[in-house]
């Protein structure tokens, strides 16, 4: 059986992305932060269609935690799956928001940095001897990093998504060679609860933003999950090194 780790899977698109890769009959371990319920409620949802998961909680941001992570991913895929490799890594989990450059501090500004950038980038480092040769990472980035996508508030959130999406082909290439590819996706606005719920404390937002997608709404969680689990897939053996938009359109 193969196997996925996704980070931050209690919600949004690291949620649908766990559900869409247990449907496809791979094994998966969901992170949750300090939604624990909503992250065994998944792990419920999947082994009530069929499906193997193991809920795990992690803080990115936490980097003297993440060789324990480590640690824990290797006896979870043990003692669920028999399994000593991860096939596929979805360096996924984040939280959004922002303070206007002026106002923006420098606690604030490392902490994007730690859960965003440096987070993804060491935990990757650290499972390379978990991840199978021939496996697939995809990290979540942000259409927010793209240019000619500025909105002011965003500064430090966007560069931090900017230097996950840089480091993509470079790990691409550093991996190649044991056949792993690297991909990253940049979801354009879509319909989880980043940003405190404001979407569904604010219903109108939605309305707001679609006036700007080529294809007339906000994107869904499922939306995201289903590029995630294309760049994994077979499907996309021939794909690396690539960063890929998955916004509707937006702003074209
Ligand atoms: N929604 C958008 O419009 C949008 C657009 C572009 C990119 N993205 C990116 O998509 C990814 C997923 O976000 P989402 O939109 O699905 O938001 P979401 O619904 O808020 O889900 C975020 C997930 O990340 C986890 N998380 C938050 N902070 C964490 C931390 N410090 N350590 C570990 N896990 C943490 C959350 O865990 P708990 O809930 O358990 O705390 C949750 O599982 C993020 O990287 C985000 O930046 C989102």
């Amino acid at each position: 059986m193969k196997t996925a780790l996704i980070t931050g899977a209690s919600a949004g698109i690291g949620q649908a992305t766990a559900i869409e890769l247990a449907r496809q009959g791979i094994g998966v371990i969901v992170t949750y932060r300090s939604r624990r319920a909503e992250g065994e409620a998944i792990v419920a949802t999947i082994e009530a269609a069929g499906g193997s998961a193991v809920a795990l909680p992690l803080d990115i941001g936490d980097i003297a935690g993440l060789d324990g992570f480590v640690a824990q991913v290797v006896t979870a895929l043990a003692d669920t799956w028999g399994a000593s490799h991860l096939d596929y890594l979805v360096n996924n989990a984040g939280a959004g928001g922002g303070a206007p450059f002026a106002e923006m501090t420098e606690d604030s500004f490392d902490a994007f940095h730690r859960i965003l950038f440096k987070g993804p980038y060491f935990l990757t480092q650290k499972l390379l001897p978990v991840l199978a040769d021939g496996g697939a990472v995809v990290n979540t980035g942000s259409s927010a990093a793209l240019t000619q996508r500025v909105t002011a508030g965003y500064s430090a959130y966007a560069a931090m998504k900017g230097a996950l999406h840089t480091v993509t082909p470079y790990w691409a290439k550093e991996l190649a060679d044991r056949g792993i590819r690297v991909n990253a996706i940049a979801p354009g606005t879509t319909r989880t609860r980043i940003g405190d719920d404001a979407f569904a404390k604010m219903p109108e937002l939605a309305d707001e933003v679609a006036r700007s997608v080529a294809l007339g709404r906000i994107g869904e969680p499922e939306d995201a999950a289903g590029v995630i689990s294309f760049l994994l897939s077979d499907a996309a053996r021939w794909v690396t090194g690539q960063v890929l938009e998955v916004s509707g359109g937006e702003r074209l």
